[in-house]
């Protein structure tokens, strides 16, 4: 994908509500916070449950969830490495609009390469961009195997799966750290904590 648009003759508009118009509305900072992991490593669960402690705090947030976008925008994407790469490409985009409009924007996406989350990183103001990496180990996800694919990948049923046949690049510095062996509620906290967001 060519980082110049393919369009010619086009000409940025210039809207008349500033950041911290947007910020003064809503009665908070806007965000993007990112989670990476392994398929299975708890992301939704993750994702969904901070959403609702947010909503109930009065902020506005909204998950983008890697299978449901699946189903829609991007249901023109396979898993081979460079329509990953489009994937994340286009969600970094949505969640870069989403934080302009200024809500907390929350996505749940394997994103298996570096270089795809960076780039996402730099579609963002400072600070904007929080990296949530859900740190559980291939054994964890592989013995829960929620949806079953862990044995259908080991079986050959489905190829280029991360983890097994298919690579996952950790971050190196995430923001956030979660160790998922701990109760739901206690990683829950501690990204809201981070967020500045507090838990009473
Ligand atoms: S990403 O790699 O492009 O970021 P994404 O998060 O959108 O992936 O989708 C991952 C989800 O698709 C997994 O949670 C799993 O349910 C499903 N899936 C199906 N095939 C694969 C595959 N080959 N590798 C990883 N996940 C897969």
């Amino acid at each position: 994908m060519a980082d110049e648009p393919v369009s010619q003759n086009i000409v940025r508009a210039e809207g008349r509500v500033s950041g911290s118009d947007r910020a003064q509305n809503f009665g908070h900072e806007s965000k993007t916070v990112w989670f990476t992991g392994l398929s299975g490593s708890g992301k939704s669960t993750l994702a969904f449950a901070v959403e609702e402690a947010l909503i109930e705090r009065g902020v506005a947030a909204y998950v983008l969830d890697g299978d449901n976008i699946r189903f829609g925008l991007n249901r023109d994407l396979g898993f081979a490495p460079e329509d990953r790469t489009e994937n994340i490409r286009r969600i970094g985009e949505v969640c870069r609009l989403f934080q302009d409009a200024g809500l907390i924007v929350l996505t749940a996406f394997v994103s298996p390469y570096r270089a795809d989350r960076d780039a996402v990183r730099a579609l963002h103001p400072d600070g904007a961009f929080c990296e949530v990496f859900v740190d559980t180990p291939l054994e964890v996800c592989e013995a829960r195997d929620v949806k079953g694919l862990y044995a259908k990948a080991r079986a050959g049923e489905i190829p280029e799966f991360t983890g097994i046949s298919a690579p996952y690049e950790p971050p190196e510095e995430p923001e956030i750290r979660v160790d998922t062996s701990r109760p739901l509620e206690t990683c829950v906290a501690d990204i809201l904590d981070t967020l500045g967001v507090g838990t009473s």
